[in-house]
């Protein structure tokens, strides 16, 4: 693109800020800014002037059937089984999901780089590569792994996995692939200058993966390989089994075209989202938008409800995503604190929200799914979300249960 066209282009869309240190830079700092106009992309001025309403008024909620740990646990030979043997055939791939800036944590570089070590170090990629190779030892193969990045960290991931040696799984197994980004605008819509060579763009939400996987020519990969059946799971979680043989076993036993793992909700109040019906589609219902009437429901066995709380660990069905991935998922516009150039030609983080980022998120594609298996796991076992570093969902928290199920530190 040349300045002309960026020019004609900034003053259309009546964003010619993007142009206003442009006179300073040097001639390699004008082609990336120029280029960096030119890879905008404008969906946001949309979702700006129409939001999707996102206020969850007009839904018929109803609470979903699932399965229950008691459940899993008579029938657990059978779904092995069938778990062992879609594994064995080749029908399952894990699919990461690592774009995020990883910001509460506040560490520079990918959050799974992040060492949760004490007397030796322990990455997070790493223990999460332990749970998946528990399980393809026990099945005899390997099972592709795709791992979505950012703009923000892709290098310094793929040379963090490099320099690992892969974590002793077989590089020809792993493929990365970058998701979208998306600028970030002031309260006035103004896309955010970072650098005066760069505008702000950020990951746009963990909801696009499979466009981008697409885009990535990985999803058409996968499906000549014979895959059937995408886990896709966060960074944050340590604990997490991932192609877990009786998770899929039981999803696909059940003819359903997404499993997603959860854990049982025992305090009405407990501020998790929980999947639910609304109509006849799987949906999730956040904490606060249950009335206390629905939030204190409970069955004949004194079970909550409405009580299996997502955890970012689902097994969709590939061939149903191919169908569903032109549909629109919401975009959420998240307040944040973007950094930004200052007055003073420094760029830095503000100590307070400046404007606005814009993100689908994974969870909104159940309802696209159309069914959905809710799958009970035991919450000691296999949740330690590390967030924060200290507190709830933190380092600290997961250190407590990585050694409570025998991990060594
Ligand atoms: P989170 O929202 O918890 O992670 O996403 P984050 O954005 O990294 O953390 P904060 O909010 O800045 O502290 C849950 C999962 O989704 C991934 C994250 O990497 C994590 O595995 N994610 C999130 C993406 O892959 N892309 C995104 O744009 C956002």
């Amino acid at each position: 693109m040349t300045f002309e066209q960026a020019k004609a282009l900034l003053e259309e869309k009546k964003q010619t800020q993007l142009l206003k240190y442009y006179d300073e830079l040097t001639a390699e700092q004008k082609v990336n800014l120029l280029n960096a106009i030119e890879a905008i992309t404008w969906d946001f001025e949309e979702e700006l002037a129409n939001p999707t309403d996102l206020s969850g008024k007009n839904r018929d909620i109803k609470p979903i059937n699932g399965l229950r740990l008691s459940e899993i646990e008579k029938r657990k030979a059978e779904f092995e089984a069938i778990g062992v043997e879609a594994i064995k055939a080749g029908k399952v791939a894990a699919v990461l999901l690592a774009g995020g800036m990883g910001t509460r944590l506040g560490v520079d570089g990918p959050k799974g780089a992040y060492n949760i070590g004490i007397t030796k170090p322990l990455y997070i990629f790493e223990q999460q590569m332990r749970n998946i190779m528990d399980v393809t030892e026990k099945c005899g193969v390997t099972v592709p792994l795709c791992i979505m990045t950012s703009d923000k960290n892709h290098e310094q991931t793929v040379s963090f996995w490099k320099e690992h040696n892969y974590f002793g799984y077989p590089e020809s197994e792993v493929k990365f692939f970058k998701q979208e980004m998306a600028p970030a605008v002031d309260y006035d819509g103004k896309i955010i200058l970072e650098r005066k060579d760069l505008p702000a763009l950020s990951p746009n939400g963990n909801g696009g993966w499979f466009v981008s996987l697409q885009k990535a020519g990985l999803a058409d990969e996968l499906r000549e390989r014979g895959v059937e059946w995408l886990n896709i799971y966060a960074v944050d979680n340590v604990l997490q089994r991932i192609v877990d043989p009786v998770f899929v076993g039981a999803t696909i036993a059940s003819k359903v075209n997404c499993g997603a793992k959860a854990i049982f909700k025992t305090e009405p109040k407990e501020k998790v989202g929980v999947l639910c019906m609304d109509g006849n589609q799987p949906d999730i219902i956040e904490y606060y938008e249950l009335t206390d009437e629905m939030a204190n429901q409970r069955d004949e066995n004194g079970d909550l409800v409405y009580s299996y709380g997502v955890i970012m660990n689902y097994l969709f069905n590939l061939a149903k995503l191919e169908e569903i991935a032109d549909k629109k998922i919401p975009v959420h516009i998240v307040e944040k604190k973007i950094e930004c150039l200052c007055e003073d030609g420094v760029t830095r983080k503000p100590e307070k929200e400046n404007g606005k980022k814009f993100e689908a998120l994974a969870v909104d594609l159940i309802k696209l799914m159309g069914s959905v298996l809710p799958y009970e796991v035991v919450r000691e076992k296999e949740f330690a979300p590390i967030k924060n570093k200290t507190g709830v969902d933190s380092v600290e928290s997961a250190r407590e249960l990585l050694k409570l199920n025998g991990v060594e530190l």
